[in-house]
């Protein structure tokens, strides 16, 4: 099955080793489970901040996604303006990195590539926002993942209705 445009997202959250290679390997998995040709998708995350540059995601994160059959080979980066011209959506995991994603966008235009995750959402939460679990204990991952499986099944049907 072949998709519209846009194939290229990238996720964003702050650090670039919880949610955003979370969201990237959540999205990739539901790819998969369309039937989708991964070659004609570029899914790529970033962070807001550089502290992590390089790493593997967190390893309470590598722990709770195993348990679901994800495993990450992403190394952190730092979002760039560079990437508003490689990626079709941006998409920022809570209200801190959609205001600096929106501080990075090279123009007005660009910017209207920024959405939040949460915007994807199919089944109603609490959560207008995908929490940082970074302070937090099990269930922050718990929970993230499962927002993040709910929200990137809707971007994916956002995307192949051709709403964006
Ligand atoms: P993430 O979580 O934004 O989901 O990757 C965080 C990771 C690291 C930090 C904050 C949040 N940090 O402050 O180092």
């Amino acid at each position: 099955m072949k998709a519209p445009k846009p194939h290229r997202v990238l996720f964003v959250c702050l650090g670039n080793i919880c949610r955003s290679p979370a969201a990237e390997e959540v999205f990739l998995s539901v790819l998969r489970s369309h039937g989708e040709d991964l070659a004609e998708w570029e899914i790529d995350s970033a962070g807001i901040g550089a502290w992590h540059v390089g790493e593997l995601p967190d390893k309470r994160m590598r722990v709770h996604a195993g348990r679901r059959g994800i495993t990450f080979s992403h190394r952190a980066r730092q979002v760039s303006a560079l990437d508003f011209d490689r990626f079709d959506l941006i998409i920022g995991m809570d209200s801190g990195n959609l205001s600096d994603l929106h501080e990075i966008a090279p123009t007005t235009e660009a910017a209207r590539k920024i959405h939040p995750m949460m915007e994807f959402a199919l089944t109603p939460t609490v959560y207008d926002h995908v929490p940082d679990p970074y302070y937090d204990g099990a269930e922050g991952f718990e929970n993230v993942l499962n927002l993040l499986e709910d929200a990137c099944e809707g971007l994916y049907q956002t995307i192949s209705g051709g709403n964006h």
